[in-house]
């Protein structure tokens, strides 16, 4: 047994919930069952409920990463284009790629964030089937106006898919907007890791039964056709998952999403007064900031490594930047089922760890 771990401030896996740990432990039922009937399909209706939706939702057992790479195998035979700004947005365009798409790039730099201009100016010198749009960059701690750019896509009649990987269930999000809204479950839907959800529309259901080469495990006209039939997958999902998804779609339900956006707000507010009162910036671009994730330029050049070992000695544990910001810049996540007490008891700590060694 693993014991002792820290307390989650990173960007994902996040906290979970003792009832949905708990959950988990239930005996596992066969996924051909009525049981299975009722679990999924009562599943799909608290995720529409909650999302205030009709669009279809699938549940897959998988990471994010792969209901991104079958989004554009669903919607693109050819031309997808790309909205991206940090690591996981380029790490989409090179899914397009490593899929022989004839996939283009929109790039904003480090820390600033795509706007609708730049995809307005793309579109009109190209057709696309596809946008796969980052909604929240991780890596940078930018949010994308991801409604304005919807807006582009549809009046050049292409589809849009957003990465809300570690945005959705934290930030206000009107997935109807979109074609298709993924997410992970180890973020701000604060779950373990091993589901993904694609929240799809009609326009792309049409075109992903006309789309070609979209291979098998996450074609969604395959998954819809088994749900129509029977609420249930294609192929046997991870019970234990469902069953967590289960009790944690209730705890979010009674918690309302409206509310679980303020504590978000609130939890981001509190880490951007702490930011400038300290002397730190904030490195996403002014007026693009995430909700569920800030990441803070290193100005006094700390060693993030050793600040995170004195957190993790103490129950807490954070991000450092990622890749090329490993060093120079850290991330906080605020999201899932941690408030704002939480968020304040770890910036008292780290003040007290670089107050110990000087920094300020
Ligand atoms: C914005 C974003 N997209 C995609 C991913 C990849 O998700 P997964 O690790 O669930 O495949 C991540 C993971 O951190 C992410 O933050």
């Amino acid at each position: 047994m693993i014991e002792n771990t820290p307390k989650l401030f990173i960007p994902g896996p996040t906290e979970v919930d003792d009832r949905v740990r708990i959950a988990m432990a239930q005996r596992v039922i066969g996924h051909r069952t009525k049981e299975m009937t009722e679990l999924y399909g009562g599943i799909v209706e608290k995720m529409q409920k909650l999302f205030n939706t009709d669009h279809y939702v699938f549940v897959f057992t998988s990471s994010g990463s792969a209901v991104m790479e079958g989004t554009i195998r669903n919607l693109a035979e050819k031309d997808v284009l790309h909205g991206a700004c940090g690591a996981f947005s380029k790490r989409w365009y090179e899914m397009s790629l490593a899929n022989e798409k004839n996939a283009d790039l929109v790039w904003a730099d480090w820390g600033k964030a795509v706007k609708p201009e730049m995809i307005a100016d793309a579109m009109e010198k190209k057709k696309y089937e596809l946008l796969a749009q980052i909604h929240n960059e991780t890596s940078t701690g930018v949010k994308n106006p991801t409604d304005e750019i919807a807006k582009i896509a549809h009046e050049n009649d292409t589809l849009i898919a957003i990465d809300t990987v570690s945005s959705l269930g934290g930030d206000m999000i009107d997935v109807n907007k979109y074609d298709v809204v993924i997410a992970s479950s180890q973020k701000a839907l604060a779950l373990p890791p091993g589901l993904a959800v694609a929240i799809v529309s009609e326009e792309a259901m049409e075109k992903s039964k006309k789309t070609r080469n979209k291979g098998y495990y996450f074609d969604f006209v395959r998954m819809l056709k088994r749900f129509e039939k029977s609420q249930q997958h294609p192929t046997t999902p991870s019970v234990p998952l469902l069953y967590a998804m289960d009790v944690q779609l209730d705890i979010m339900l009674e918690e309302g999403m409206q509310a679980r956006y303020e504590r978000h707000l609130k939890m981001r507010e509190i880490v951007h007064n702490w930011v400038k009162k300290r002397g730190f910036e904030l490195f996403a671009e002014k007026g693009y900031e995430s909700v569920t994730v800030t990441t803070i330029t290193n100005t006094y050049g700390i060693s993030i490594k050793e600040l995170n070992e004195e957190l993790v000695r103490r129950g807490l544990r954070i991000s450092n930047g990622y890749g090329e910001l490993k060093e120079k810049t850290f991330r906080i996540a605020h999201m899932g089922q941690l408030t704002p007490t939480d968020i304040m008891g770890l910036l008292d700590t780290i003040d007290e760890i670089l107050e110990a060694k000087g920094v300020y």
